[in-house]
């Protein structure tokens, strides 16, 4: 593995992890066929867009499970607390574009066609790229980790995550000396996404990070959610992870990212600048305007905890603030 070892708080042994049953024996599964490089990836491990329409979501989602990414899991990147249920988190979910609803946004992606689909690399780099999704999964080295995700709600979930640093997208791009930025922006297409009629809202949803947050090796670029690709709902076909800020950094559906040497003005510090600050890092002692973030609770579960700094990824991210 190309990944640093680093001393981390959350570094506890594999074996703590009390994940899903369905999700342990479809991980044996994966091991038993053998790693599969990315190169090795077939488009029929990749197209949802051809599964009939669902009933519930359990089906849904057994049409990911039957098609497994077989990915490695990164043992660095593991949480002490139990592994949030696979359909709990695929309907407890945020997508603006889709509703403001979070229990049935599955059911009203069903015309959200994720594949093909580019994202396109640009602004102040050398090396400006358009890349089909697929493409990029068989090139990059995927990996599976489990992270601690926190919404600014106060709600929590421990999910294994597919992806690869975004660090190794942006060593490809070659960023000049002024960019001091990664915009990332969200597909803008009403005729799926129906929310992107409302006019009050500042669509398509943009988010973005320092560049030194983007080259964090914690900073995601996320394919895939419990061993397969990403349900729409989660964003497919491509969306960020950034663990140590408040969920809504962690845009979906990403169809372009600009390296920039001004803040992007992102979708929820436009809406409301004093509740969604541009840096929005977990943090207990801050609480929002309206609601203490003092503690969490588990979805699914609703075990409640308190709110570690920077979501308990310190030791990686602190030396970014100081
Ligand atoms: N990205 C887009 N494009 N639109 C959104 O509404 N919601 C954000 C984030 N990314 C959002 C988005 C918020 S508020 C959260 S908490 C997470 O997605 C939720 O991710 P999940 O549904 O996979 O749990």
């Amino acid at each position: 593995m190309p990944y640093l070892k680093i001393p981390k708080g959350w570094d506890i042994p594999e074996s703590h992890v009390t994940p899903e049953s369905d999700y342990m024996n479809r991980r044996s599964f994966i091991k038993e066929l053998g790693v599969v490089g990315a190169g090795a990836l077939s488009l029929s491990l990749l197209s949802p867009d051809a599964f009939a329409r669902p009933k519930n979501v359990e089906e849904q989602l057994a049409a990911f499970q039957d098609k497994p990414l077989a990915v490695e899991h990164n043992p660095q990147f593991t949480v002490e607390r139990q592994m949030t249920d696979e359909v709990v988190a695929a309907t407890y979910n945020n997508f603006y574009e889709f509703s403001s609803g979070k229990k049935n946004l599955w059911k009203l992606m069903e015309d959200f066609e994720t594949r093909p689909w580019q994202l396109e690399i640009g602004g102040l780099v050398h090396k400006p790229m358009t890349l089909d999704v697929d493409d990029l999964l068989r090139q990059m080295p995927l990996e599976e980790r489990v992270y601690r995700f926190r919404c600014v709600e106060t709600w929590a979930m421990v999910v294994p995550w597919i992806g690869f640093p975004l660090k190794a997208l942006l060593e490809k791009v070659q960023p000049t000396s002024d960019a001091k930025y990664v915009e990332m922006l969200t597909f803008w297409n009403a005729d799926v996404a129906p929310q992107q009629r409302n006019s009050r809202l500042p669509w398509p949803y943009v988010e973005g990070l320092t560049l030194a947050e983007a080259m964090n090796e914690l900073t995601l670029l996320t394919v895939g959610i419990y061993g397969h690709i990403l349900p729409p709902q989660h964003g497919a076909p491509i969306r960020l992870i950034v663990p140590w800020k408040y969920g809504f950094k962690s845009i979906k559906s990403i169809v372009r990212m600009t390296l920039t040497n001004k803040q992007p003005r992102t979708f929820w510090h436009t809406l409301s600048p004093r509740e969604y600050g541009f840096e929005s890092n977990v943090n207990p002692t801050v609480p929002h305007p309206r609601w203490s973030q003092a503690t969490e609770w588990m979805i699914g579960t609703r075990e409640r905890h308190p709110t570690q700094l920077y979501n308990g990824y310190g030791d990686a991210v602190a030396h970014l603030y100081e």
